[in-house]
C-alpha cells in the first residue's frame, strides 16, 4: 500500500489551509492512521500550530534541494503524526527561476518510494501560486480547497480551479478534488449564500461537516497545542473529529 498524498491548497491566505492541516492531520492520526504532514509553506505556521518551534532545523527545503532524504526530516509531532518542517530555505525555492518543469517536480521525485508505511500525506501549501504550489500539484493527485464564507473567497475559487485545470492539461491527470467549509460563520447570511454557490459549482465535493467560525481556533496556535488536545470536549474539536471522518468515508453535502 502506497499512502495517498493531499495537497492542501488554496490561494487565498487566511483561509484555514494550516488550520485544517493542523487539526484534520491530527483528528486522523488519533483515529489511528499514520499521518506525515509537510509545511510548504516558507512561513512556517503549521509547526508552530504544532508547537514544534526549533526554527533552525532544515525540512523539505533541504530535500527539494537535493541534499538530504525526506526520511530523515521528519520530526515525530504526535503519535502517529510526523511533521516535516518548512526549512529556512523553502523562500530560494519559492524564487527559482532554472531549471524549467524539473524545478516543478522536485517534491514528487523527493516522496517517490519513501514514506511507504504511512497511511496519508499531506502538505499544507503556501497562499500563491507559485514553484511550491506547482510542486504540490506535480506530486499528488489529490485536493482538499479550504473556504471561507465570504463572497470574496468564492471568486478565488474560480482562479484556483483554472490553475487546477492548466495542471490537469499539462500533466495530463485529473485531480480529485474536495472542498471543505474551514471557516464557516454560521450567523451571517451571505454563508449560506456561499455554501449554496459552492454546492452547485462542485456537486458532491464539498465534505458534509462544516468548520465552524469560533475564537478558540483563532487561539490554538499561540499554545502549540491543536484544537483536540487545547479543548477536546469543545464543538471546534467535534467539527474536526468528524470532519476527518467524512474525510476517510467521503461523506459530501448534498
Ligand atoms: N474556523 C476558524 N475559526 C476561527 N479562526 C480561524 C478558523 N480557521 C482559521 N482561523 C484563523 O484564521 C487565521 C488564518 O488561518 P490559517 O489556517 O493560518 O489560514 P491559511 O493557512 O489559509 O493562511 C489564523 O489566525 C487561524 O487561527
Ligand atoms: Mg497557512
Amino acid at each position: 500500500m502506497s499512502a495517498r498524498v493531499v495537497a492542501i491548497i488554496n490561494q487565498k491566505g487566511g483561509v484555514g489551509k494550516t488550520t485544517t492541516s493542523t487539526n484534520l492531520t491530527h483528528a486522523l492520526a488519533k483515529m489511528g492512521k499514520k499521518v506525515t504532514v509537510i509545511d510548504l509553506d516558507p512561513q512556517g505556521h503549521l509547526a508552530v500550530s504544532l508547537g514544534v518551534t526549533s526554527a533552525q532545523v532544515s525540512g523539505i527545503d533541504e530535500v527539494m534541494l537535493g541534499e538530504k532524504n525526506i526520511e530523515e526530516q521528519t520530526l515525530a509531532a504526535r503519535d502517529n503524526l510526523q511533521l516535516i518542517v518548512a526549512g529556512p530555505r523553502l523562500q530560494e525555492i519559492e524564487q527559482l527561476t532554472e531549471g524549467g518543469a524539473q524545478r516543478g517536480d522536485l517534491l514528487r521525485k523527493a516522496l517517490h518510494e519513501n514514506l511507504q508505511d504511512q497511511d496519508f500525506i499531506f502538505i499544507d501549501c503556501p497562499p500563491s501560486s507559485g514553484v511550491l504550489v506547482a510542486n504540490a500539484l506535480f506530486a499528488t493527485d489529490e485536493i482538499l480547497i479550504p473556504m471561507t464564507s465570504d463572497f470574496l473567497a468564492l471568486q478565488g475559487l474560480s482562479h484556483l480551479v483554472g490553475t487546477i485545470k492548466r495542471f490537469e492539461r499539462a500533466l495530463k491527470k485529473r485531480y480529485t478534488i474536495s472542498l471543505v467549509m474551514s471557516r464557516y460563520a454560521t450567523t451571517r447570511r451571505i454563508s449560506k449564500e456561499v455554501l449554496s454557490t459552492m454546492l452547485k459549482h462542485f456537486p458532491q465535493q464539498v465534505l458534509a461537516t462544516v468548520i465552524r467560525e469560533t475564537s478558540l481556533l483563532a487561539e490554538c496556535p499561540s499554545f502549540g497545542k491543536t484544537v483536540l488536545e487545547y479543548r477536546p470536549g469543545s464543538r471546534s474539536a467535534r467539527d474536526f473529529r468528524h470532519l476527518a471522518e467524512d474525510f476517510l468515508a467521503g461523506k459530501v453535502m448534498k
